[in-house]
This record gives C-alpha cells, sequence and structure tokens, in this order.
C-alpha cells in the first residue's frame, strides 16, 4: 500500500445464485476477506465491503430447466440462502444485492451502451449450433456428444466431465441438443467483441510493471495470459436469460455474464449508498481490492479492468488477493458430485461452533498452493489449539481470579521479571500480525495471533499460579493480574478472525471493543437514505432499527486495536463477568458422522457414473398437452400372484389387484425380479393402454418401470401404502 489511500472498497466475488456456498468458496474469498475488513475497520479505516449474486449465465439456466422452474425462482431461493448462510458465519457485507436488481440492470446496460457509442467494441459474426426444434441458440452447455478424449456419450460442449477435458462444441462427436435431443446446426451470428488485444500493451504495463507487489500465484497467472498474447472477447450471447444488449437489431441477445457480474459491484454499492455511491468508484482516493478465487483471476485482471479502463470513469484495482484451491478429504470440491461441505449444513450440525470453521479455514487457506480440508484436522485444530491453548488459558486465568480475587482483576502487587518478559512477547506478535494481515498473508497472521495464546498458555503453566496462590497470594495476584491483560490482547487480535469467541471473551472480561464503522443498513429491507446508516459500532453497539440511531456501549471500558499489546489494558479492580468456556471438545462421533455422509455421496456418486457410462440419460420427451396427460390411466395396484412366462428369461405374468378389477399383465421384469419379491408389492400401472397378446397371454396395461442408463429397472411405488386404484397424476 505505497499510495495513502482514503478509504478502502473491498469487493467478494459475486457468488453464482444455482447454488449454495462451501468451504472451498470460503476458505479461498470470504473468510479473508472478512478478516481483512474487520482488521481494517478497527484500524479507524473507511471500508466499504460488496457482495452480492451472480444471478445470470447458463448454468442457472439449466438449473432452472432441470427442475421444471424459472431461472428467477433458482435465484431468488439461493440468493437468500446464500445471504442467510453467510451472515450465520458473521460475514456481514454491507450490501449484499443481486445482478437481477433495477439498478444493475441500468447500469450494466448504460456501460456497455458507453463503450458501444465510443466504438469500443468490434464485431464478429460466427457461426453457432442452432436448434431447429426448440428454436434457439445453443449455449456449449446445451450441447451433448460424444468426448473425443474419452468416449463418454455424454460430455458437454465446454467440458467433458469424466476426464476433465475442456472441449468445444464441435470437438463433441455426433453432437446434438440438450433441449430437443435433435442434431444442432451451425448457423450464423453477430455479438460484440472487446478487443483485448488492443489493451495488452496497457496492461502488460499496469501489472507486470507496476504491481510486482501482488501475490505470486496471482502475477504469475497474468504474465502468463500476457506472455501468451490476447484475443478479442465476445461480451455477448445468444440467450434468453440476462441483461438484453441494449443496440438496435440485438434482439435475443444479452450481455455475456462475464460483462455484466463485475459491473455487479458498482451497481451495488449504488444500491447502497445512492447519494455517495460515486466517491467509491470514481475518486483516485479510493483503494479497490478483489478477493477472489483463483478460476476468477483472469476475468478481474485483465477483463474487468480492461473495460474500466475503456470505460474511463473508475478506479482499477489496487489488488486482487486470489487465493487457489481448497480440496475435500483428497478431492475435488464439486457442486454437482456434491462433494462439498455446505455452509449452511454446517451451521446446522455446529451450532454456536461458527468459529471453529472459521479458524479451519483461515489456518489451511489454500493462499499459495491448493489445500485439502479433512475432517480429522478440523477435530484436531478444536481440540488441540482452540480448546487446549486459547480456551484453556482463558478459562484458567478467569476461573483462578473468581477464585482467590472474587472475579476482580487483581493488583500488580509483586511483578518478577518473567511477567515483563512475558508481556513484552506480545508487541512483537502485534508487529508481525499487522505486517501479515496488511500483504494478505492471513494463515501467518492467525499464526501470530494464536502464538499470543500460546504465550499465556506457557505462562500460566510455568508460573503455577493455582499453587503459588496457597502460600503467597500478592504473588498469585501479580501473576493473574499478567494473564488477564493478555486475555484483553486476545479479545483484540481474535476480532478479525473469531469475532464470536472474541465477543464472548469480551463479555467474560466485561469489556467492549471498537471495531469500527460499517454501512449495514439499520433497515433490512428499508431502502431509505442508507448513507445515515454510517455510525461506530463498538462490539455490542449496533445499529438499532431505525438508521442513525445508536444503542449505548454496554461496556464502560472499551478496547481499541491501538491498545494491544499495551500493559495494563485491565486496570486492578476491574470487575470480570461470569466465567463461560469459549471452545468445547468435538468427539470422533461427531466427526464420523461427517465423513459418513462425505462417503454415503462418493458411493452415490459412483452409481450415477456407472449407470451414465452404460447408457446416456434420456433426453426430454417432445412436449405434450395437459389433455393428452390426462387421458392415460395412471394408478396404484397390488402385485397378488406372479409366475415366469415359460420358455422366457425375461417375461412374468402377473395377477394384479387394480380396485376397480383384478387382471393379468405381462411384464420383462424377471431379470430383475423374482416372482416371490413381488407377490404384496404396491405399484403403479398405466391401466387404460389398449391389451396386447405376449406369447399367447393377454396383457391389459402396464406396469410403471423406472429404467437406468445401465438397462435396470425399479418399480414405482407409493411411499407408503395406499388404497388400490387410486390414481396417479
Ligand atoms: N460468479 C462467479 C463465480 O462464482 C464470480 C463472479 S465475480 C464477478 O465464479 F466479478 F463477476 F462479480
Ligand atoms: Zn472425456
Amino acid at each position: 500500500m505505497e499510495k495513502n489511500y482514503k478509504r478502502t472498497l473491498v469487493t467478494c466475488a459475486l457468488p453464482y445464485a444455482n447454488g449454495p456456498v462451501h468451504i472451498g468458496h470460503l476458505a479461498g474469498v470470504y473468510v479473508p476477506a472478512d478478516i481483512y475488513v474487520r482488521y481494517l475497520r478497527m484500524r479507524g479505516k473507511e471500508v466499504l465491503y460488496v457482495c452480492g449474486s451472480d444471478e445470470h449465465g447458463v448454468p442457472i439456466t439449466i438449473k432452472a430447466r432441470a427442475q421444471g422452474v424459472s431461472p428467477q425462482d433458482i435465484v431468488d431461493k439461493y440468493n437468500r440462502i446464500i445471504k442467510d448462510s453467510f451472515s450465520g458465519l458473521g460475514i456481514n457485507f454491507d450490501v449484499y444485492s443481486r445482478t437481477t436488481s433495477k439498478v444493475h440492470h441500468d447500469i450494466a446496460s448504460g456501460f456497455f451502451k458507453k463503450l458501444y457509442d465510443e466504438g469500443k467494441f468490434i464485431t464478429r459474426e460466427s457461426e453457432q449450433f442452432y436448434d431447429d426444434e426448440a428454436k434457439t441458440f445453443l449455449a456449449d452447455r446445451y450441447i451433448v456428444g460424444t468426448c473425443p478424449k474419452c468416449g463418454n456419450p455424454n460430455a458437454y460442449g465446454d467440458q467433458c466431465e469424466k476426464c476433465g477435458s475442456t472441449l468445444s462444441p464441435e470437438e463433441l462427436i455426433d453432437p446434438r441438443s440438450a433441449l430437443s435431443g435433435s442434431a444442432p446446426r451451425k448457423v450464423k451470428t453477430k455479438h460484440w467483441y472487446l478487443p483485448l488485444d488492443k489493451y495488452e500493451p496497457w496492461l502488460r504495463d499496469w501489472i507486470l510493471e507496476n504491481h510486482k507487489e501482488w501475490k505470486t500465484n496471482v502475477y504469475g497467472q497474468c504474465k502468463s495470459w500476457l506472455d501468451g498474447h490476447l484475443q478479442p472477447r465476445a461480451v455477448s450471447r445468444d440467450l434468453d436469460w440476462g441483461i438484453p444488449v441494449p443496440v438496435e437489431g440485438a434482439e435475443g441477445k444479452v450481455l455475456y455474464v462475464w460483462f455484466d457480474a463485475p459491473i455487479g459491484y458498482i451497481s451495488n454499492s449504488k444500491e447502497l449508498l445512492p447519494n455517495s455511491w460515486e466517491k467509491w468508484w470514481k475518486d483516485s482516493d479510493t483503494r479497490l481490492v478483489h478477493f477472489i478465487g483463483k478460476d476468477n483471476i483472469v476475468f478481474h485482471c485483465i477483463v474487468f479492468p480492461s473495460m474500466l479502463k475503456a470505460h474511463g470513469d473508475y478506479v482499477l484495482p489496487d489488488n486482487v488477493p486470489a487465493n487457489e484451491f481448497l480440496n475435500l478429504e483428497g478431492d475435488k470440491i464439486s457442486t454437482s458430485r456434491n462433494w462439498a461441505v455446505w455452509l449452511q449444513d454446517y451451521l446446522q450440525d455446529f451450532p454456536g461452533q461458527e468459529d471453529v470453521l472459521r479458524y479451519v479455514l483461515c489456518a489451511n487457506a489454500p493462499e499459495t498452493k491448493d489445500n485439502d480440508f479433512t475432517w480429522k484436522d478440523f477435530q484436531q485444530r478444536n481440540n488441540s489449539e482452540l480448546v487446549a491453548i486459547f480456551g484453556n488459558f482463558v478459562n484458567r486465568a478467569v476461573v483462578l481470579t473468581q477464585k482467590w480475587f472474587g472475579g476482580k482483576v487483581p493488583g500488580d502487587l509483586k511483578p518478577e521479571a518473567i511477567d515483563r518478559e512475558t508481556l513484552s512477547q506480545i508487541p512483537v506478535c502485534r508487529a508481525n500480525l499487522e505486517k501479515y494481515l496488511e500483504t494478505f498473508h492471513f494463515r501467518e497472521a492467525l499464526k501470530e495471533a494464536m502464538n499470543m495464546a500460546r504465550i499465556g498458555n506457557k505462562y500460566i503453566s510455568d508460573t503455577e499460579p493455582w499453587a503459588v496462590a496457597k502460600t503467597d497470594l500478592d504473588r498469585a495476584a501479580s501473576i493473574l493480574h499478567t494473564c488477564l491483560q493478555i486475555c484483553a490482547d486476545l479479545a483484540i487480535a481474535f476480532e478479525p478472525f473469531l469475532p464470536f469467541s472474541a465477543e464472548k471473551l469480551r463479555d467474560i472480561l466485561r469489556v467492549g471493543i471498537e471495531a469500527g464503522k460499517d454501512f449495514r443498513r439499520g433497515d433490512a429491507d428499508g431502502f431509505g437514505d442508507t448513507e445515515n446508516c454510517y455510525g461506530p459500532m463498538d462490539g455490542r453497539a449496533r445499529h438499532t432499527e431505525s438508521c442513525g440511531e445508536l444503542r449505548d456501549p454496554m461496556y464502560r471500558l472499551i478496547l481499541k486495536w491501538d491498545d494491544l499489546g499495551s500493559e495494563s489494558l485491565l486496570p486492578a479492580g476491574h470487575e470480570l463477568g461470569e466465567p463461560a468456556l469459549l471452545f468445547s471438545k468435538i468427539d470422533d462421533s461427531v466427526v464420523d458422522a461427517q465423513v459418513a455422509k462425505l462417503n454415503a455421496t462418493k458411493a452415490a456418486n459412483e452409481a450415477a457414473a456407472k449407470a451414465a457410462a452404460a447408457k446416456e440419460v434420456e433426453p426430454q420427451k417432445e412436449e405434450v398437452t395437459f389433455d393428452d396427460f390426462g387421458r392415460m390411466d395412471i394408478r396404484t395396484a397390488t402385485v397378488l400372484e406372479a409366475v415366469k412366462v415359460p420358455k422366457t428369461d425375461k417375461l412374468l405374468k402377473l395377477t394384479i389387484d387394480i380396485g376397480i378389477d383384478r387382471r393379468v399383465i405381462v411384464s420383462g421384469i424377471a431379470e430383475y425380479y423374482s416372482p416371490d419379491d413381488m407377490v404384496g408389492k404396491q405399484i403403479c400401472i398405466l391401466a387404460n393402454l389398449k391389451p396386447r397378446t405376449i406369447k399367447g397371454i393377454e396383457s391389459q396395461g402396464m406396469i410403471l418401470m423406472a429404467k437406468q442408463g445401465d438397462g435396470s429397472m425399479r418399480f414405482i411405488t407409493p411411499e407408503e401404502a395406499v388404497c388400490n386404484g387410486a390414481m396417479v397424476g
């Protein structure tokens, strides 16, 4: 941070609103950003902390289609889930809005229009796959076919999920549309492109010369992109979900999601601060910092800065501290394979232990290389670090103070050299802590904070105040006096990392904290003039419902970051609150249950992969009307009798009770069910299928079966017994 900036604008990658947030997102982006923002605010810096959901793009339309709902339904659902789960982990952005908001729509359209009017784009015609039946262009994801590399019959036009290769739709063997199943044909289409090649010299200078301080993983990725030379990038797509391209002749085209999403940082700022957002985005005294994961580096270091440069009004990022990926139990985290620890599940399974996750994810943050999260390590770090060092130290100090000094901080009645020596180590830790936080080395920073707890824990073990008190109460007073100063240091130093526990500790010590100012709305749903909401936060003094008003602080003694390491944070005579445990042990059974959950996921994935490899999942059939469906007489029935049809392998003759009568159906399921398995089973049948004669037996209907990719079949059985003849529909 060479320049002396007046304010810091911190953004976090806008999560796609097509699934919940998992530990990989948290470790890579949100936990570090939250630590950073809390730290800057404690140091009295003015910080705006912006996030929101990324609600456009093809994956959202695919999810919506798969679930038979609209894309809006999907994004409404996940916007809420994600926002709530973030705040459950203590991550409270000043604004968490969305790219489907009106403000965003206007800003993003205006951004495009300005570049368009100023001739900053080029246009190109290209050939794109078009589905004649569905009458639409197909995004790469909507084209499926056989992978040229591994033969997977269900590879997507952008990627094969089986072998992991990146593909283009042209490479697929026998491409077909995921919408209609028909073979798509190439049709000409026109798009707008940002000619990144023209920005290359400027980017080289800006990044490679002037931002050598960026993290090596970020700098390195930028350098290799730039060395490989940049190509014009399309900023529009043929799609019906997104922000329409705001120029004539662009019907059916929307802004490419990676064009509109980063502009969301600007729109969300404007939504929160309608009157003062511009100073955050247009004044060169603003320091812009983007927290992202490594897959977003090119967009935040190359594409978005080029867009901002082309636009001309906005500040550029000063730093982009991107992280690598977090794996889970040795495997890549994957939303589609459900291989993840979801934040919302964690919050449910570990109530009151939010900080344990924050701690473990920071301690393991993939800052320079990919890292692995394991439940064993999670347990270990909780039990042998948080509980055994931090919690144990605080508890011993507070409980002994209760026991021998009536819960009041004793005076420094009989000091010895070791007290001074111990306390003198804290400012050293503090200096390191600050250095690491300011250079985005959060793991190292956390280690320094933890070192303070280690110092305290070692000191109390070495000096043994529990034994000393029996013979020399004055000396015990000095020891506990010293310990309690360190407890107060911990209550400051851990605030950015473990805000819930730091607050708990401050309640035990009966002190508040100067946590800085934020921009959160007092009224979560109000759209008033939120600029008024800017007010001090001192631990317990939060915004009330009406903007601008503040509650009285709960404690008279308010600690500040600058107090960290000073020798008398808690004066003699200061009364402590009730002792309480900061952390609790996590048993084997708890982590074993989490591992079992993951193992079940793995088994289900393997079964699904096998089925998919054996045969593709059928594409959707042609549309039918409600009336078409209504003509089917589908109802429940019970199997009364089952016998093999002589001289066949596959056929069973079933006698069934369908509520209105008893009848015979011949069904090809002998490979999957033996006659004995079937008697008494409740099933569903299509009753009004025209009778057919099979091997000389008249079959009066059809049994409904789920046929899997590998050809295996299972009955459709009611969840609970129902009467025979109940209509299905
Ligand atoms: N939604 C993207 C992702 O999850 C991140 C978008 S960041 C923004 O990878 F810059 F576009 F906002
Ligand atoms: Zn493949």
